[in-house]
């Protein structure tokens, strides 16, 4: 089932400058229970874009529905049904960590009795026991992104967003919070928007991923999908030294054919469209040469090489 559908949807801002298009014409949909990682550069528009589901802003045109509930018709609906961690802790500064959970389930509409219960869980389940009595200015930042994780999970809504949930965290807390979300958030079923610039991040976590650039869909997919769509490479390993200038001449203007670098004396890295179809042309090139091959190694392009040549192909700056 689709929890979050956007169609079509616009977003400007007016600026001293002129007016930015901050989300243009942006359609996906996240599926009931999946991690949806939203990747894209600075300005591409994914807090923009999270901030029209979660009713912050409206949209200038398109729809967008939270379990089928429209954004700008049942604005208050929808506010029900999700939870939104901010790309910046938002910490009251005089509340310390418990008050800070139970007033957020306060606030979200549970009894101060279920209000305190599910706060004493959240403190156990989140390791925050011994954290407590503390306010905002005493918790590191790890500490602060962990109060939020444990707010919003201990509310039980059915769409959570992340923004940037790990963003100057050190890579032991990192590894922690990843770990909260793994265990503790995807087991409640929840549906969940991910943004993140931390690639491994994002493979790690997301089911599916979406890049934005401009505000604008890019590419989408599952990691795995992605990176056997884009960034291939082939290492072919030589018998003997070769004559690179020459080799790259040849294949440099072969049909799939991206690039070529020589590795060492006797192999080349040939980057290619797409696996299946340019490897054959590769091979029948490579076959009618006097080289002798000792080895064809296909390597799998890693996540974040795939990432900067999608946003590299559509034209966006890095
Ligand atoms: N309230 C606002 N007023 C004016 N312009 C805005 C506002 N919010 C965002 N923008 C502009 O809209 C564009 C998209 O910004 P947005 O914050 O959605 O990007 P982002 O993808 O979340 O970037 P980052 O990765 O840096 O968080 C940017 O050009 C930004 O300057
Ligand atoms: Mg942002």
């Amino acid at each position: 089932m689709t929890t979050v559908e956007l169609k079509d949807v616009v977003k400007t801002f007016s600026s001293p400058k002129g007016k930015i298009i901050a989300v243009n014409n942006l359609s996906f949909q996240a599926k009931e229970g999946e991690v949806l990682g939203i990747l894209g550069p600075n300005g591409a528009g994914k807090t923009t874009t999270l901030r029209m589901i979660a009713t912050i802003y409206k949209p200038d045109r398109g729809t967008i529905r939270v379990e089928g509930i429209d954004v700008l018709e049942n604005p208050l609906d929808v506010r029900k049904r999700i939870a939104y961690m901010p790309q910046e802790p938002d910490l009251i500064p005089f509340l310390s960590v418990e008050e800070h959970i139970t007033y957020y389930l306060r606030f979200r509409g549970f009894s101060k009795k279920e209000a305190e219960k599910r706060c004493e869980e959240a403190l156990r389940s989140f390791n925050l026991e011994k954290h407590r009595s503390k306010k905002p200015f005493q918790l590191s930042t790890g500490l602060k992104r962990r109060v939020q994780l444990a707010s919003i999970l201990s509310a039980e809504v059915p769409v959570i967003f992340l923004d940037e949930p790990t963003t100057g965290l050190d890579p032991m807390s990192k590894r922690n919070t990843w770990e909260l979300i793994k265990d503790k958030i995807e087991d409640s079923g929840a549906t969940i928007l991910l943004t993140s610039h931390d690639l491994y991040e994002v493979e790690y976590l997301a089911d599916r991923v979406i890049i934005i650039n401009n505000g604008r869909l890019i590419a989408e997919g599952t990691p795995r999908d992605l990176r056997k769509r884009f960034g291939k490479s082939v290492k072919v390993v030589f018998e003997d030294p070769l004559i690179f200038d020459a080799l790259r001449e040849e294949l440099m203007d072969v049909d799939g054919i991206k690039g070529i670098f020589q590795v060492s004396e006797n192999a080349v890295e040939i980057k290619l469209d797409s696996l299946d179809r340019s490897i054959n042309n590769l091979v029948r090139i490579l076959a009618s040469k006097e080289l002798k091959i000792k080895d064809i190694l296909t390597t799998a392009a890693n996540f974040e090489d795939v990432y900067l040549e999608i946003i590299g192909n559509s034209g966006g700056d890095i």
